[in-house]
């Protein structure tokens, strides 16, 4: 194999190199060299040759335009081999017999006759074209060679090159994931901060819209409620999606929730003209799921198609469905007659702060947590949308097994703030939170019940201690004694009354105070409530 190495002057037995050169895993190739360049190749190992030629087919030459995927890289290749010095690892695209790409690094030097005489090398007898049978043991290809010639090295660099993509993939979902985990921490955090004040101006807004109802400020006192939600929702949003957010699984019957998220945007919906129409089965099994998160489903399936219907003034009809998709699966249908979306729209709307619509009006996270909701249910969400023809959402989540043993979500009839069902009970209210305690108060009031407020843990033990009540409302963080040592406290007292505990909570997952909150099965509703949602609790426990 002469033209492989050199040597001084004597041709070394070509034997071993003509072995090593079959049993090489790289290309190797003594090309002739024209005055325009590499011309044909006059010897091409087995490596070389399966590379060219793929699956099957008859590998072409090595420097004809079939072979390349774009022969500019060829003529840069060309260009070089002019220049004095040997090329490295230049990387190019090479077209195999089948069609497929090979990915390659080519090392190339002119070699042969560079002192002006010729060599003749005799390098084997494989043919180059034809057939080919590529066995290692086979010899290359006879060729005489006069005058200079190239000698090419051919790296097939596929694999490593998925290798590196695959790694770097990796690497940016890691990113991702990474700048997600930290954005989530900062998103809940900030929106945990806002849950306090958040709860103490839902709670206000909500019983001063009841209250002001007939009065001239109606429309304003509407206008804060409905803002005073949407706050809440975007914080509850935040919080969900950072999977900080408290949750529960009960027995729940859907067509509860699905009924009382409907009433929950009626107005709205009618205030814009719109008209919601609601269809619910009657052999609907319950799901084992939590029902603020189902609820937060629905609303966000609810006000995307309302904000589509009203943003292109497009519709006018929102249908609800539910029914039973198989044996073991319930259906949630969202079905609107509005703008619909295109096939681009739809194929991004549950990315995480994706929206078409202004700074201000959506945060672009509904979809997303009611896609990472569905899936932690075990559920699926399905889309079917035109433009110009509405869009239809549908939810498909698993029913609950008969092995699952549950407590029952409460169904009581929503109490509002007319139904006086307190008369003659006690509640003591803990709180150090003076504006929410305040608006909780004053809607127990209205009631009927006979409020006791308590500033801290410690006040709400004395008080507990000193008299029995009816219901114990109570901040699970309080200054001095705090929620679960409080709870404790009065389970060691009387058991019944620690059963009438409800628990108030801004508390995320993962701390103390929700792992408490799983242990003990108390009652809990997580900040921002509704007044109307605390009452239906508050029944729950009295009634
Ligand atoms: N029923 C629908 N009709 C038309 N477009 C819709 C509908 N539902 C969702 N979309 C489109 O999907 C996008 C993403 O919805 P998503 O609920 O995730 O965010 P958003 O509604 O924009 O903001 P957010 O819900 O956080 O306030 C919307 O901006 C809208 O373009
Ligand atoms: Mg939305």
């Amino acid at each position: 194999m002469a033209a492989l190495i050199e040597t001084d002057g004597h041709p070394p037995d070509e034997q071993p190199w003509q072995a090593l050169a079959d049993l090489l895993p790289v290309g190797l190739a003594i090309v002739s060299l024209t005055p325009e360049g590499p011309g044909r190749v006059i010897a091409a190992n087995p490596a070389l040759l399966a590379l060219l030629r793929g699956a099957s087919g008859t590998p072409p030459e090595l420097f004809a335009d079939a072979a390349w995927v774009d022969p500019e890289e060829r003529n840069r290749l060309r260009a070089a081999l002019r220049e004095p010095h040997p090329i490295v690892d230049m990387p190019a695209r090479l077209r195999r017999a089948d069609g497929s790409v090979a990915h390659v690094e080519i090392t190339a030097v002119v070699g042969g006759g560079s002192a002006g005489g010729s060599a003749d090398v005799n390098v084997g007898t494989h043919e180059l074209q034809g057939t080919h049978e590529l066995r290692g043991t086979q010899r290359l290809q006879v060729g005489t060679l006069s005058g200079r010639c190239v000698q090419v090295l051919v790296r097939d660099v596929g694999e490593r090159r998925r290798r590196e993509e695959q790694s770097r993939d990796l690497y940016q979902q890691l990113l991702q994931a990474e700048k997600m985990a930290a954005l989530g921490q900062t998103m809940s955090g900030v929106a945990h901060e806002l849950n306090n004040p958040l709860g103490a101006i839902l709670a206000l807004a909500e019983r001063l819209r009841v209250q002001g109802a007939r009065t001239p400020l109606a429309s304003g006192l509407h206008t804060l409620h409905k803002e005073a939600e949407r706050a809440a929702r975007i914080a509850r949003q935040l919080l969900t999606f950072a999977r900080k957010r408290q949750t529960t699984r009960l027995m729940v019957p859907l067509n509860e929730v699905v009924a009382e998220t409907v009433r929950l945007r009626e107005e709205d919906l009618q205030r814009a003209g719109l008209r919601v129409s609601v269809d619910l089965a009657d052999d609907l099994p319950d799901v084992f799921a939590d029902p603020h998160q189902l609820q937060q489903v629905v609303l966000n399936l609810l006000i995307n198609a309302e904000h589509a219907m009203v943003r292109a003034e497009v519709g006018r009809l929102v249908r609800v469905r539910t029914s039973r998709d198989d044996t073991d699966h319930v259906r949630i249908e969202v079905e609107d007659d509005g703008p619909g979306m295109t096939a681009d729209v739809v194929s991004r709307i549950f990315d995480p702060f994706f929206t078409t619509k202004d700074v201000g009006e959506g945060t672009g996270l509904g979809l997303a947590v009611v896609q990472a909701i569905v899936a932690e249910h075990g559920g699926r969400i399905d889309v079917a949308s035109t433009p110009g023809a509405g869009a239809r959402f549908a939810v498909v989540l698993p029913a609950a097994g008969a092995t699952v043993q549950a407590p029952r979500m409460q169904t009581t009839v929503v109490a509002d703030t007319s139904d006086r069902f307190g008369e003659g009970l006690r509640v003591l209210l803990a709180d150090d939170e003076p504006a929410l305690a305040g608006a909780v108060a004053d809607t127990l009031r209205d009631a009927g019940f006979e409020v006791t407020m308590a500033g801290d843990g410690q006040e709400a033990l004395a008080r507990a201690q000193a008299q029995t009540f009816d219901a114990v409302i109570c901040d699970l963080r309080m200054p001095r004694v705090d929620g679960p040592t409080f709870y404790r406290a009065i389970a060691a007292i009387s058991p019944p009354q620690a059963r009438r505990v409800i628990f108030v909570t801004g508390d995320v997952t993962g701390t103390e105070a929700a792992r408490f909150l799983d242990e003990s099965g108390c009652r809990w509703l997580a900040k921002p409530f509704r007044l109307a949602e605390l009452l239906r609790v508050v029944r729950d426990v009295v009634g």
